[in-house]
């Protein structure tokens, strides 16, 4: 059977520094909530991004740098060596089925509670998530979180460092620092969370001093030219209030512009806003931009390729896609084939569950003939 293959510069094979990509498309990071109750990663993470191996990148999920930087239940985390190990598993089946892969770090600062970190929160400011949280015991309150000292800002840098060279070892080809999404990178950008009256808040120049600091001490630590940069300029996830997104991120890309960084990864990424060709025109090298796609739902029938295809027009180098990767583990293949999409079955098994929801996905039969088979493990 002769097989329509549809032309797009989505599929062209691209280089992202020493990793040579199948395609210009990258799994985004999704957290599944999967691990274990020690944040090591489970045998079914394996199986699910082995999977997804056909993505020309895959970011795989937060992972907490330090027990303190823990977000919600059965997050990954990647400070000692079982976490290592956990996450060797993983990246020896991406390998193995023919996958690159980076691992995104993730402090949460305020997004965070004591019944799951067993520990109090930390952020730049005690200003606390206006929102509940997601926690082992349900939907709580969230606490205020403590003001970060000055000492805890640099083991916080240095435990960044660390969960990269972890991550490097567990054989992943880089780290993307989270500066995204309104967890502790953005809560040190922004004003609503960072009132610290110190070198680390105040200006733009006190305010992006942490991300600065972590992004150095991680490219130190792995090199530069295996860490990548994730952020969310203006979004309001989080409850995160920037006030003066358009001075932060110039002065933030102007500074890290000549380090030789991976790439950077824009979060909702719009060609049609003046923000996104001001990040094209700062940033001199890869771009990874995550297109703006109907949140929390459903997809567009493309999945987001025609918005990715805007994006790449408009100078970015590869596009990201998260849920459109999350329900077809072959997503490369049906959007090559034009063929149809399966939805996100239920929002509900996004963040916790097993199998169901996670490695279940069909895959279509033959290639692309339309009919579904289980995906293989
Ligand atoms: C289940 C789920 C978990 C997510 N977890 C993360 C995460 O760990 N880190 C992150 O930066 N973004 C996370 N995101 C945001 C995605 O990376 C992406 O930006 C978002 O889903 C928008 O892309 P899409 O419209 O293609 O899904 C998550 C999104 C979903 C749906």
């Amino acid at each position: 059977m002769t097989r329509t293959q549809i032309s797009s510069r989505l599929f062209e094979s691209t280089r992202l520094g020493a990793l040579r990509l199948p395609n210009r498309l990258v799994m985004a990071p999704m957290s599944r909530n999967r691990a274990d109750d020690d944040g090591v990663p489970s045998p079914i993470m394996a199986t699910y991004y082995a999977q997804r191996a056909s993505a020309g990148l895959i970011v795989a999920e937060a992972a907490t740098p330090n027990a303190v930087g823990q977000t919600y239940p059965n997050i990954p985390a990647i400070y000692n060596q079982a976490h290592v190990a956990g996450w060797r598993q993983v990246t020896d089946a991406v390998r193995a089925a023919g996958g690159r892969m980076f691992l995104q770090l993730e402090h949460g600062g305020r997004i965070g509670h004591p019944d799951t970190s067993g520990l109090m929160p930390i952020a730049p400011s005690p200003v606390p998530l206006p929102d509940t949280i997601f926690t082992p015991n349900g939907h709580l309150a969230s606490v205020v979180p403590r003001e970060m000292t000055l000492d805890e800002i640099g083991s916080t840098v240095a435990d960044f460092a660390s969960a990269a060279r972890n991550a490097i070892e567990a054989g992943f080809a880089g780290v993307e620092v989270h500066a995204a999404n309104g967890y502790l990178i953005q809560q040190f950008l922004a004003q609503g969370t960072n009132h610290r009256t110190d070198e680390y808040g105040g200006s733009v120049a006190g305010r992006i001093r942490f991300a600065l600091e972590v992004v150095q001490a991680v490219g130190d630590a792995i090199g530069p030219e295996r860490v990548g940069l994730r952020i969310a300029p203006g979004v309001t996830v989080n409850g995160i209030r920037e006030g003066d997104t358009g001075s932060i991120y110039p002065a933030l890309l102007g500074a890290l512009a000549d380090k030789g960084l991976a790439y950077l990864h824009v979060v909702f990424a719009d060609p049609d806003q003046p923000l996104f060709h001001d990040i094209r025109r700062i940033w001199p090298g890869t771009l990874i931009a995550n297109p703006v796609l109907p949140w929390p739902g459903p997809l567009p029938a493309d999945g987001g390729r025609h918005e990715g295809e805007r994006l790449l027009a408009a100078g970015a180098d590869l596009v990201a896609l998260g849920r459109a990767f999350l329900a077809n583990p072959d997503l490369v293949e049906r959007l090559r084939a034009g063929a149809p999409l399966n939805p996100v079955r239920d929002r509900g098994l996004m963040y916790m569950g097993g199998e169901t929801g996670y490695t279940d996905y069909p895959v279509l039969a033959g290639g692309c003939d339309r009919a579904l088979e289980p995906a293989a493990s």
